[in-house]
């Protein structure tokens, strides 16, 4: 499967010079999104993953079914103010300004093998605040996953001793 001639480029979105990766033509197409969904999977199986987490909203969609196709849980890290039960919250930087991400408390347990999953690795700023939320709650990070990394970013430079796997390249 060629996943990067299924990424439509748009130029100038959401901002002039920026090249934005659409990854919603690799979703609309049943068996790049099935065959992307399957890798993630055998990833995280062979890093016996004990559960799945994803950052809203992107991340739900490849982090839940592949969780689903392991038969394993599935853990929303959710934008602030949208989880009912006891959180936790980490602050990270954006190109202008900051934003939070949160966890249940009790979503993941200490020693749990976690995978995480998100559509994009650009500067690393949400990976980070995810495994940061993992990291404190006494679980493990055992591998993170991305549809497409923007090397030229240099997000990996924050994952550095993470087992981290992208499928597309820019
Ligand atoms: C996008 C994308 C990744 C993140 C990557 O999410 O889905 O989660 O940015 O950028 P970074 O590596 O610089 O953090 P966004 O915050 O736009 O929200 P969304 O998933 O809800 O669209
Ligand atoms: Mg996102």
């Amino acid at each position: 499967m060629n996943f990067k001639d299924k990424i439509r480029v748009i130029s100038d979105f959401p901002s002039p010079g920026i090249r934005f990766k659409d990854i919603t033509t690799l979703l609309n197409d049943g068996e790049a999104f099935r065959a992307a969904i399957d890798q993630f999977s055998q990833f995280a199986a062979e890093r016996n993953a004990d559960i799945i987490a994803g950052p809203e909203s992107r991340g739900f969609v490849l982090a839940a079914p592949m969780a689903y196709a392991l038969s394993k849980g599935f853990v929303p890290i959710r934008k602030p103010g949208k989880l009912p039960h006891e959180t936790i919250s980490v602050d990270y930087s954006l190109e202008y300004g900051k934003d939070s991400l949160e966890i249940h408390k009790d979503a993941v347990q200490p020693g749990q093998r976690v995978i995480i999953a998100d559509d994009l690795l650009a500067t690393g700023g949400t990976i980070g605040a995810t495994i940061q939320l993992v990291e404190s709650l006494g679980a493990q990070v055992v591998g993170v996953c991305f549809l497409v990394e923007l090397s030229y970013l240099n997000g990996r430079e924050k994952l550095n001793g993470y087992d981290v796997f992208s499928l597309v390249q820019y």
